[in-house]
């Protein structure tokens, strides 16, 4: 097989939004071996998979600042849903390292998300320390996203 056929696949699309940014529905669609970074949301989410499987991995900041793991690797499999927060645990990473189980396969998960994840002040946590403020946006080409400030606006 060609190595550039077996990239990894990752989509997001915005499938709801309210007129006030509340309670966005984000689909993420996972092709082979694709995993997020670590992140955090700064508000609650609920992640359900109706399709394939997705492994999660929950981690913490410590009191040195290193982000390590916090608790065991979670396989949600089909009918399965997770949820994350400030107050229950906010930064996780999914994937195939921890996305995506199958390496052969498309999995599927719904977000439901407490609030704007397009706001900018999230952060990713590149190595064992440290983070980097980043904007998430759901850019794609097939669906329009009025919410996506991931990029700056064509209209000035
Ligand atoms: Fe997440």
């Amino acid at each position: 097989m060609h190595e550039a056929s077996r990239a990894p696949i990752f989509r997001k699309y915005l499938s709801h939004a309210d007129s006030r940014q509340r309670f966005p529905i984000v689909s993420l669609v996972w092709g082979r071996d694709p995993a997020t970074p670590v992140h955090d949301h700064l508000v609650w989410a609920l992640i359900g998979v109706p399709r394939g499987a997705e492994i999660a991995q929950r981690y913490r900041v410590a009191a040195g600042g290193e982000v390590v793991e916090a608790g065991a690797r979670k396989r949600l499999v089909a009918g399965a849903v997770d949820a994350v927060s400030p107050r229950v645990g906010d930064i996780h990473r999914a994937g195939n390292a921890a996305g995506n189980a199958f390496g052969d396969r498309t999995s599927i998960s719904i977000h439901v998300y407490g609030g704007s994840i397009g706001a900018p002040g999230r952060s990713v946590y590149p190595g064992s320390a440290g983070r980097k403020q980043f904007v998430s946006g759901c850019p794609n080409d097939v669906l329009p996203n009025i919410w996506n400030v991931s990029k700056e606006s064509p209209i000035s």
